[in-house]
């Protein structure tokens, strides 16, 4: 974290045009977003299933991804890491705590969990891709099952 903190003041000091081009950008934010869709409908399936293991596990991979955002400082002028931590990052803590939280049962888990997606497509508004919209499918095309073996 210190290094990394060290690393980018060092970066910011040499290159004093760091963020004057999309070209000059070292960051993988299409890649980040294909993880997002990928551990969003796997969690989505793991919340149908009411499989409380994977949805932990899911919910882990997202927020992992949630935080690799964050640090995207821009795209196309865009502050994409900020916006991640404004629109993403609340939704993301309410459903982390509907998780957490055992006595509001799967019904809040669900709720928040739409919540959390309605986060994805106001920031794909709010960066003017409001045309990739993401949303809810049961549809399991894994090799996977997402039953909950072990109640
Ligand atoms: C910072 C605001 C922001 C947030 C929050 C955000 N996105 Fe995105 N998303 C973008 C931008 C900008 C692009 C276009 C990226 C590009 O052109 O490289 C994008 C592109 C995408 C794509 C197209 C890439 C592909 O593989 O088809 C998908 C899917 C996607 N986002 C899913 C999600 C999901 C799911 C969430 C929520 C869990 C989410 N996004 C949250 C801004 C955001």
């Amino acid at each position: 974290m210190l290094s990394r903190l060290i690393g980018s003041m060092l970066a910011a000091a040499l290159c004093t045009a760091a963020t004057a081009s999309d070209e000059g950008e070292d960051h993988d934010l299409i890649g980040l977003m294909g993880q997002m869709q990928y551990f969003s409908h796997k969690l989505d399936l793991s919340i149908r299933a009411q499989n409380r293991k994977l949805v932990d596990f899911y919910a882990h991979e997202i927020e992992e991804t949630l935080e690799a955002t964050t640090e995207i400082e821009a795209y196309h002028g865009k502050p994409v890491g900020e916006l991640t931590e404004a629109m993403l990052a609340p939704a993301f803590k309410r459903f982390e705590q509907a998780v957490d939280d055992k006595s509001g049962g799967w019904e809040t888990i669900d709720d928040r969990f739409w919540e959390l997606v309605d986060a994805c497509n106001a920031c794909h508004q709010a960066t003017e891709y409001g045309f990739i919209n993401i949303q809810r499918t049961d549809a399991n095309p894994y090799m996977q099952s997402f039953e909950n073996e072990n109640p």
